[in-house]
């Protein structure tokens, strides 16, 4: 049985008391409930906050990026050991806007993978195609370049631990979701891609996640594709009654 998983990415939104506020409204929202996995990944400088609310319910911590090496000159980032010694279990990686906005590249992305691994952090490897790409049918070679790029020379056992997050960048924050058979359309491929790398046992255990503009309302539908595993909710995460109806739709 593949883990299920609910994520929320609140970006760069919430200051440390907002994010307190929200992590205590989640936690009432959600902790009672029978859940799947829930990670909340808020900015860097409320973890702190939202970890002490989180404490002792089922909800998880993740980060929304991190660096690759693992301490020194680097103005600006934070490592994989800062991250778990804060209290966090998932990292996300490779998002869309860390792609197109910070130049982050495949290579990148899997040497932060590789990090994050082997710090005993779950990495959350982001990929998706543009609107363009997609138009003018180069949709698949995308999506193979970035699952190769970003998971080159995982071992199997790494595979196994890392989540893939599909966020076509044309759903982001566009309220244009994907519908559940586009979505599962390349949720099959990159299994099959995860196949080609490591056969159909380990790529049948990987979680994949589909992200971009997931609502309360057009969650159930996503959800009851065989191969989507949960979400990856941006806007949506950031008003705690909508992530737990989200959540809710995956029980
Ligand atoms: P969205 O963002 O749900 O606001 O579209 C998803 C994401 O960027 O992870």
């Amino acid at each position: 049985m593949r883990k299920k998983i609910i994520a929320g990415n609140w970006k760069m939104n919430k200051s440390a008391d907002e994010a307190r506020t929200l992590a205590l409204a989640l936690r009432r929202a959600i902790g009672e409930m029978k859940h799947p996995e829930v990670v909340i990944c808020p900015p860097f400088t409320a973890m702190g906050e939202v970890a002490a609310v989180l404490k002792g319910s089922r909800l998880r911590l993740g980060a929304q990026n991190m660096h690759q090496a693992d301490s020194g000159a680097y103005t600006g980032e934070i490592s994989a050991r800062m991250l778990l010694t804060i209290g966090c279990t998932e990292v996300i990686l490779g998002h869309s806007e860390r792609r197109s906005l910070f130049s982050e590249t495949d290579q990148a992305v899997n040497a932060k993978a590789k990090k994050a691994l082997a710090a005993g952090l779950t990495p959350i490897v982001c990929v998706g195609e543009t609107l363009a790409q997609r138009e003018s049918g180069a949709m698949e070679k995308v999506i193979e370049q970035q699952i190769h790029g970003s998971l080159d020379s995982l071992s199997e056992a790494d595979l196994k631990r890392t989540v893939i997050a599909y966020e076509p960048v044309w759903a982001i924050g566009t309220g244009k979701v994907a519908t559940p058979d586009q979505a599962e359309e390349v949720h099959r491929h990159i299994r099959r891609l995860l196949s080609d790398m490591h056969g159909g046992n380990a790529a049948a255990e990987v979680t994949i996640l589909y992200g971009g503009s997931v609502k309360a309302d057009n969650a159930a539908g996503l959800f009851e594709m065989e191969n989507i595993d949960g979400a990856l909710v941006g806007g949506a995460s950031l008003v705690a009654d909508e992530f737990a109806a989200i959540v809710k739709a995956m029980t």
